[in-house]
């Protein structure tokens, strides 16, 4: 696994912008998946002026959405829908064929995971990804104790994430399960990012990237990537000894 220490979070967004971009000049129609959540918020606004101010051509470009709490759909604020929509579709006008993302008011959820795998096999697999981590380890909805080789599938929440989770919405919120694409997921893209920043996120950085490579700890499966990459800006680097370049 690589690792690249940003100044701040504008320089990493900046960096990862850069990739994602760069990615679509080097094969216009990549699979691209983006987790929701405030740690790439930045970064796909600059892909988006990016995407615009150089004319990239985005019209073989696919989007997959990382995850989805069960029971949100679009039209609530803070789900990773509405995240999408508004940090990316409409911003870069992207149609509705070139993108899937979960849809958490399906009756069936489970139905939703063969629909999204089935997807991602057609595509041959995701070029992409850009995750963050929770205060838990979990990447996606990838809970502590997950399977590290599972594709889509249905979590029970855990109960870290059914409180950092209240973040993302104005009112109390029921969050009781996830719908996410699993590490299999993770393991099989071609190249992955996970980004991180802030000084709160300094030890799940260290135990992610320094720590056992364990489901305890499911974003240690980071390290076992072939293609992995750490990008962390200064202060969620702050614990790094190791692995720090
Ligand atoms: C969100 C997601 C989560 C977040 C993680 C970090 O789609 O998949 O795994 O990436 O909880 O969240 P932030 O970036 O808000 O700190």
């Amino acid at each position: 696994m690589k690792v690249s220490v940003f100044t701040d979070y504008e320089s990493l967004s900046g960096f990862v912008a850069d990739e994602m971009n760069n990615q679509l000049l080097a094969k216009p129609n990549a699979v691209i998946c983006v987790a929701s959540g405030n740690s790439p918020k930045r970064c796909c606004e600059l892909f988006t002026e990016k995407v615009k101010n150089n004319g990239t051509d985005i019209s073989q470009f696919f989007f997959v959405g990382l995850d989805e709490w069960g029971g949100l759909g679009p039209a609530t604020p803070g789900s990773c829908h509405y995240d999408f929509i508004t940090r990316l579709f409409e911003p870069l006008q992207l149609p509705s064929s070139q993108y899937h993302v979960f849809n958490g008011l399906a009756d069936d959820l489970q139905q939703e995971c063969v629909l999204m795998d089935k997807i991602i096999a057609e595509k041959n697999g995701i070029d992409l990804m850009i995750v963050g981590i929770g205060m838990n380890g979990h990447i996606g909805f990838n809970e502590p104790g997950v399977d590290l080789n599972l594709l889509s599938h249905v979590i029970d929440l855990d109960e870290t994430t059914k409180t950092v989770g209240q973040k993302y919405f104005t009112e109390k919120m029921e969050l009781r399960k996830g719908i996410t694409l699993g590490l299999g997921h993770l393991l099989n893209a071609k190249k992955v990012l996970l980004m991180a920043n802030g000084s709160a996120k300094a030890e799940v950085i260290k135990k992610a990237a320094e720590g056992e490579v364990s489901s305890s700890f499911p974003a240690s499966i980071m390290q076992q990537h072939p293609n992995g990459w750490l990008v962390v800006d200064e202060a969620a680097a702050s614990l790094l000894t190791s692995v720090r370049p």
